[in-house]
């Protein structure tokens, strides 16, 4: 059996900083389930389709095959064999993930990806459902969450070291939007397993929340 740590939590929580440190001490894998989501909906952004369609996405994503592939311990996420990594990331392509990830045709084919690669290596997976939908029996999960407040502060940052020009209050809304979205589609939506430990990083820095996380999978390992 292999160890594994699934951290579910909103969007702009840390889950990804702190799941790819926590990985690395421990000598795991880590994967980033968002990535996935994100590179179907690229799929769907430039197929042109309306996302707002079951049957057209469904039938689109048949032609859609995402995989990873580990470089020096990065994870690349390959559209097609294509590797599309860095143009995932952008607000355009993580709403139009938090918009598909709705329809179990697409989900189907990624938790079972997820799964396989669970079954394989000791890994720290992130996402919404690791902890409640993908990996029931993870060794350790983890719910991480930040007041909405507190994530719009943390991506506003991020903007401003960017040079990039942002809106506060905008920020704080687009997060909340994704929360409800998250948190309220019919199949695995956002949510706490009963069995997961909850860290609210809000007052916490990445130190202390990786510090946190590394006890307990030590308290697991033992
Ligand atoms: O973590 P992220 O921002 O990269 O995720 C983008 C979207 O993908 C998120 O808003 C919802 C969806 N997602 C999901 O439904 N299940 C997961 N395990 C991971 C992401």
């Amino acid at each position: 059996m292999y160890m594994n740590i699934a951290i579910d939590g909103p969007a702009g929580a840390g889950k990804s900083t702190i799941a790819r440190r926590v990985a690395k001490e421990l000598g795991y894998l880590y994967v980033d389930t968002g990535a996935m989501y994100r590179a179907i909906a690229l799929f769907l952004l430039r197929s042109g389709v309306d996302l707002s369609d079951e049957d057209a996405v469904s039938k689109q994503v048949k032609d859609c095959h995402v995989s990873l592939r580990y470089r020096e311990g990065q994870q690349e996420v390959l559209l097609n064999g294509e590797d599309v990594s860095g143009l995932i990331r952008t607000e355009e392509v993580g709403n139009a993930a938090s918009a598909s990830s709705i329809y179990p045709k697409v989900r189907d084919q990624l938790t079972c990806l997820q799964r396989e690669l669970a079954a394989q290596e000791n890994l720290v997976m992130d996402g919404r459902d690791i902890g409640t939908t993908v990996l029931p029996h993870a060794s350790l999960k983890i719910y991480l969450t930040a007041s909405a407040k507190t994530r719009a502060l943390r991506r506003a940052k991020e903007y401003e070291a960017q040079g990039k020009a942002f809106d506060l209050e905008q920020i704080q809304r687009d997060i909340e939007e994704r929360d409800d979205r998250d948190m309220h589609r019919k199949i695995s939506p956002l949510a706490q397993a009963k069995d997961a430990v909850r860290i609210d990083s809000s007052q916490m820095s990445i130190d202390q929340v990786v510090e946190r996380i590394l006890q307990l999978a030590e308290e697991e390992i033992k």
